[in-house]
């Protein structure tokens, strides 16, 4: 495919939290992941230091917390200070020990190096407890809460800059779920105290790509919101844990963008498109394994909803699949970095993140390639491309073109992109940067790139994530899928490029 370079167009500077990240009270992501007090790898606050130099490796920027689905019960107040008050977490049923709270989650986000995000209960939880826990973190001396936050041994406000009112209490698996017209003036009310405690916040608010919703909410308080979230799971395997096989997942390629244009579409016709960013603030590929948790009829004995949630371990399910799916839904968030100012993967650790723990070590799964990849080559700014007769391939895909569902729906034949390419530019090394994804199982295919001026004289290397096939994953003691960084050639006359079958690639031209 040929594709032109418009150095002098440029789409936007894409914001760095569109490689942001999300942590969850679920599983082992927080108890036994991150935080495993007590083992050798392990610093003086009991997090995993193996974990927290792999997020510092992929210049984690923002990090999303508690929940999910665990926040819509949570009380932030049983979790600060020296007495701990363990509670049952009726979302995932699970006591927690309530040992990692705020003070440690901010500490934790001061050793990775990123903002903390904060997103509250707007399940059991009132408008006032949110703008409390904001008191909390962010006034100096003033009130109850921030000289509460001294006593704990904090002195210094945490700063804590995004906050997320309530999670997806549009859904009825969420404990607290709210009727549209009930969620814009519960969010319009946390909204105005939170502001009150802190103007300096950035807010968002759970929503999803649903115009009844999105408008409800909008007008009642679009005027205070900075955000609006959005989730987006794919392979909605809740139930199942039947993971969805290559050709299925390019399949859903198809669907990166439906949700960034309606809420786009919304946006502009409310006049809010200047003043309200996307925060795709919990994606992935692959929906999460809980069965019997988001059902109404909930599991009875432990191996029926508890046990089954340690096959989101399996780290075999995590092939090239995830890692091609994720930097096409990451190029199309740069493609769309006008609007989307920051996406969350869901989650980063463990369950399905990109950063598996056990008690020896850690096992940084094939979409922690990517994103060390995206992070570390790519450029700030999106420059425009223009594509020439883009190759199409034919894929079955056997859910009739609905993602997002869980049942099996009538197989159809669907055409996708055969490349997904996007170009930056590095502004300070006057590198471009081109991300140039063939989700081509079998064969390679070529890129012949333009742009003004030509690239006589210059010199090009590729960075490429991949594995033998598309199966291709990362085990404890066996490393299939690497990022392999290849050497400055000068660039070949016709400009064209070899890309590896179903390969991530970026491509450095200086
Ligand atoms: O499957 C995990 C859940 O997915 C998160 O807790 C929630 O936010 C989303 O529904």
């Amino acid at each position: 495919m040929k594709c032109s370079i418009n150095i002098k167009r440029k789409l936007g500077r894409r914001n760095e939290m569109i490689y942001g990240h999300f942590i969850e009270h679920f599983h082992r992501q927080i108890y036994g992941g991150v935080y495993d007090p007590g083992n050798p790898l392990s610093d003086e606050d009991g997090l995993r230091k193996d974990v927290l130099e792999a997020m510092r490796g992929i210049k984690v920027p923002v990090l999303r917390w508690p929940g999910g689905c665990f926040v819509s019960s949570y009380n932030w107040k049983k979790a600060v200070g020296p007495k701990r008050t363990p509670f049952f977490d009726k979302a995932w049923r699970v006591e927690d020990p309530n040992t990692f709270g705020t003070d440690e989650y901010v500490k934790m986000c001061r050793k990775i190096g990123c903002e903390p995000y904060i997103c509250t209960n707007a399940g059991t939880g009132t408008a006032e407890e949110m703008s409390d826990w904001v008191e909390y973190c962010n006034l100096e001396t003033e009130g109850e809460f921030a000289k509460w936050r001294i006593e704990n041994g904090n002195p210094e406000p945490f700063f804590v800059k995004y906050w997320s009112i309530g999670n997806e209490n549009y859904g009825g698996w969420e404990i607290g779920a709210k009727s549209a017209e009930e969620w814009g003036r519960l969010v319009l009310e946390a909204a105005k105290m939170i502001k009150h405690v802190d103007p300096t916040t950035e807010l968002t608010a759970a929503a999803l790509a649903d115009l009844d919703w999105n408008i409800n909410l909008l007008k009642h308080c679009g005027n205070r919101l900075d955000w609006i979230s959005i989730h987006k799971y794919w392979d909605m395997i809740h139930e199942t844990n039947a993971c969805a096989g290559y050709e299925q997942v390019m399949a859903y390629t198809n669907d990166l963008e439906t949700d960034i244009n309606k809420v786009r579409g919304l946006l502009t016709a409310m006049g809010l498109e200047k003043q309200i960013k996307i925060a795709y603030d919990e994606w992935n590929l692959r929906g999460w394994y809980h069965p019997n948790a988001h059902t109404v009829k909930q599991g009875i004995r432990k191996e029926d909803y508890l046990y089954p949630r340690d096959k989101n371990d399996d780290n075999s399910l995590y092939t090239m699949a995830d890692a091609v799916f994720s930097a096409c839904f990451l190029n199309t968030c740069n493609r769309n970095c006008d609007l989307v100012g920051m996406a969350n993967f869901a989650p980063i650790v463990n369950t399905r993140g990109c950063i598996y723990t056990h008690k020896d070590g850690i096992v940084l799964r094939s979409t922690y390639h990517v994103f060390d990849l995206y992070v570390n080559y790519l450029g700030e700014q999106v420059l425009d491309v223009w594509e020439e007769d883009p190759e199409q391939i034919t894929v079955t895909d056997r859910l009739g073109g609905k993602t997002g569902v869980d049942e099996v729906g009538g197989r159809v034949q669907t055409e996708i992109d055969e490349l997904d390419v996007i170009a930056t530019y590095r502004e300070t090394e006057k590198v471009v940067a081109i991300a140039a994804v063939n989700k081509n199982a079998e064969t390679a295919r070529y890129l012949e790139l333009s742009i003004q001026g030509g690239f006589s004289g210059r010199e090009y290397r590729i960075c490429s994530v991949n594995g033998e096939n598309v199966d291709s994953y990362n085990d404890i003691g066996s490393e299939q899928v690497k990022l392999v960084i290849g050497d400055w050639k000068p660039v070949p006359a016709d400009a064209t490029f070899e890309l590896a079958p179903h390969s991530v690639n970026v491509i450095q031209i200086k």
